[in-house]
């Protein structure tokens, strides 16, 4: 292909082209024009930068200015995806959090996120400055926490609301993306309090831990508006596109629904997820109080390909930063549409948590120990978690300490300082721990605790999450 064919295919203007082979434009329509230049160096120098050039054509039509705002297991792993093509400001309030991120490291355990960040070319700008990052952005993505409020029964979207505030006063025609997980109507609601100020709601499915590979490969991308107008239609689409974009999965289904349908998706799913820990956990209660194996029913029933042999695995309840609320505010909203699942759900997880502190009181005696130490081994819900938001054990805890059983902890996450958690005991040494315990609590089990493997109670049949 020639000079000028390359040019024209790629839209430029002879000066653009003339700045991208670095020579005057005087020069570059000779090498256009002038067919005693084709053999030159200079002239397949030339070819060689326009057809380079390619990709920064592609991307700079694409490419967007973007802010995303709290930069937790949501916030960051988004704000990593996008800035692989676009400009990114990374906005936090915690400033330790974004230090750490401008030294390219991530602040809570994620593979992905670790290696993308000391790795790829991102374009990412971490910050504490909302005002400047939103001044400059097309596009400002919410992911900041939504806490359920006993309360009032329903999640605490204000810092949510507080960051739409700000944005909209500081740039009226950026569109907002609600990442944050909300109640079924906030994003009309919220519309409608700005006559309808251009705000989107995409609900996120990760899981902690596989925050940026669940985008990498993500089930399904779904955005909600909260009119279908034309103009919302195609910003929720161009914004599916950014994510896909992102993604390394190459068949990525869009959904672009009403915004509370969207809401809707996000709370039924986690509640289903929900359900389904409560089944089998319910299931293996009933094994234990039998005396029949868990293990060979659990198997027998997931040998139906409609049930499936996946997250069936047993449990303290399930527990971390979504389920637990989630569960409740879609509980909540029902209002007055009559409903028996939902509740029992949350009810059964209670349950369970009664159920295995009875069930380690009983071990204890069977074995004949007066006053057992149980010790709690690691307070996370996940294998290798850094977090225990809601874990499940805390319930197991709280239960034990009613009935006055003392506890001790191990969990190297609590800071050497802390010597006590919830009025529990915080044991640091491993050794120790394994010798003042009695019966070892632990909701998933780790090889660490092989050697003592007599003295530990786990409900962690299948070995994984
Ligand atoms: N963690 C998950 O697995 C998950 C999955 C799907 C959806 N969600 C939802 O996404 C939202 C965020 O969850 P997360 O787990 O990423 O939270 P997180 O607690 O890990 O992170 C939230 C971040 O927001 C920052 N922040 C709080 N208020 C702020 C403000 N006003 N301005 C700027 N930054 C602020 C905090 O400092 C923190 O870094 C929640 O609504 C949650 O329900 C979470």
């Amino acid at each position: 292909m020639i000079l000028k064919d390359i040019r024209i295919t790629k839209e430029l203007t002879q000066l653009e082209a003339s700045l991208i082979c670095f020579v005057s434009l005087r020069t570059y329509k000779r090498l256009e024009l002038d067919p005693k230049y084709k053999e030159t160096d200079k002239y397949k120098r030339a070819i060689q930068s326009l057809n380079k050039y390619k990709n920064t054509v592609n991307s700079r039509l694409t490419s967007k200015i973007i802010t995303v705002v709290g930069l937790g297991y949501v916030g960051l792993s988004i704000a990593t995806l996008l800035s692989q093509q676009n400009q990114v400001y990374a906005v936090d309030i915690s400033k330790e959090k974004v230090d750490l991120i401008k030294k390219k490291q991530c602040p809570f355990i994620d593979k992905d996120i670790s290696v993308f960040l000391k790795n790829k070319s991102l374009n990412l700008i971490p910050t504490t400055d909302l005002e400047s990052s939103i001044r400059n952005s097309e596009y400002v993505i919410i992911a900041t926490p939504t806490n359920y409020n006993p309360e009032s029964n329903k999640f605490d979207t204000s810092s949510v609301e507080s960051v739409i505030k700000e944005a909209l006063r500081i740039n009226p025609k950026v569109w907002i993306i609600i990442k944050s997980t909300v109640g079924v109507g906030f994003t009309k609601y919220i519309s409608e309090q700005y006559q309808y100020g251009r705000i989107l709601f995409s609900p996120e499915f990760l899981r902690e831990g596989k925050a940026l590979y669940d985008n990498l490969y993500p089930s399904r991308i779904v955005v909600g508006v909260p009119t279908r107008t034309q103009q919302y239609l195609s910003k929720a689409k161009q914004f599916a596109h950014l994510l896909k974009n992102g993604a390394l999965k190459n068949d990525v289904e869009i959904n672009i629904v009403g915004s509370s349908e969207a809401e809707a998706i996000k709370l039924f799913s986690n509640t289903y997820l929900a359900f389904r820990v409560a089944y089998f956990n319910e299931l293996d209660s009933f094994a234990l109080n039998k005396g029949l194996d868990s293990n060979d029913i659990i198997k027998g029933v997931s040998g139906d390909p409609r049930i499936g042999d996946f997250y069936n695995n047993p449990s303290f309840g399930y527990g971390g930063y979504c389920l637990p609320k989630d569960t409740k505010q879609l509980k909540s909203s029902f209002d007055d549409v009559p409903e028996k699942l939902i509740s029992a759900i949350i009810d059964s997880n209670e349950s369970r948590g009664k159920f295995i502190s009875k069930d380690i009181i009983n071990k204890a005696k069977e074995l004949n120990i007066d006053n057992p130490v149980i010790g709690i081994y690691r307070l996370s819900m996940k294998t290798n978690s850094d977090n225990y938001r809601e874990s499940s054990v805390l319930n197991v805890i709280k239960e034990l300490k009613k009935k006055d059983v003392r506890v001790i902890i191990y969990e190297p996450i609590i800071s050497n300082k802390e010597r006590l958690f919830n009025g529990c005991q915080v044991e640091k040494d491993l050794e120790v721990f394994k010798k003042k315990s009695d019966i070892i609590v632990a909701n998933r089990y780790y090889s660490l605790l092989d050697d003592v493997k007599d003295k530990v109670y786990t409900r962690d049949l299948l070995r994984r999450d």
